[in-house]
């Protein structure tokens, strides 16, 4: 099975599409990890994930920027993180971030970097790039065999 897929996306609403479908795709336990400059599109995607995830529309999904983590309920509770903010490991396990990333639900964390050497070894890694005004390339990579049956559905 294929490791890496390249997506193109031109518009807002087919990034929407993709992440609606990484939603619909997500199963307890799945992590998602995200990377790309400021503005590439890392809440945009997470939100459209939120709604494949079937989370109310009276949920609006924010940057976690500043609270680090929010919690939103779908067919399976969505962990959005934000880790922009954060300088070292050590901070990343204080915080408690670990449980919610080997939680319950769907773990959709931005700027994963962060993690360094608690990167998990099991993960759909996404990068964003950003091409133009309304275009980005999505590099998405399969970590572990779970994450290859969700890169085959999503390529189909
Ligand atoms: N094809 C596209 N895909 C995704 N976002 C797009 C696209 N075209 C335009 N945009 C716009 O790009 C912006 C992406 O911002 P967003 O907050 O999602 O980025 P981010 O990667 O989360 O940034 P940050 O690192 O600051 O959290 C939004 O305003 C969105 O509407
Ligand atoms: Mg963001």
């Amino acid at each position: 099975m294929r490791q890496q897929v390249t997506i193109q996306s031109r518009s807002l609403a087919q990034t929407v599409s993709c992440g609606k479908k990484l939603g619909e795709l997500a199963q307890v336990g799945n992590i998602y990890t995200l990377a790309g400059d400021l503005g590439a599109g890392k809440t945009t995607l997470t939100q459209a994930i939120g709604r494949g995830l079937a989370v109310p529309e009276s949920y609006y999904i924010t940057s976690p920027t500043f609270s680090l983590l929010h919690e939103y309920p779908g067919r399976i509770p969505l962990y959005h993180m934000d880790l922009y903010r954060l300088t070292g490991e050590d901070e990343i396990e204080d915080l408690g971030f670990l449980d919610y990333l080997y939680g319950n639900g769907l773990a959709v964390v931005e700027w994963s970097d962060r993690l360094g050497n608690l990167v998990p070894e099991n993960r759909l890694h996404i990068e964003i790039l950003l091409v133009g005004e309304t275009e980005r390339t999505f590099i998405i990579t399969a970590h572990g065999p779970q994450y290859e049956k969700i890169l085959a559905a999503l390529n189909q």
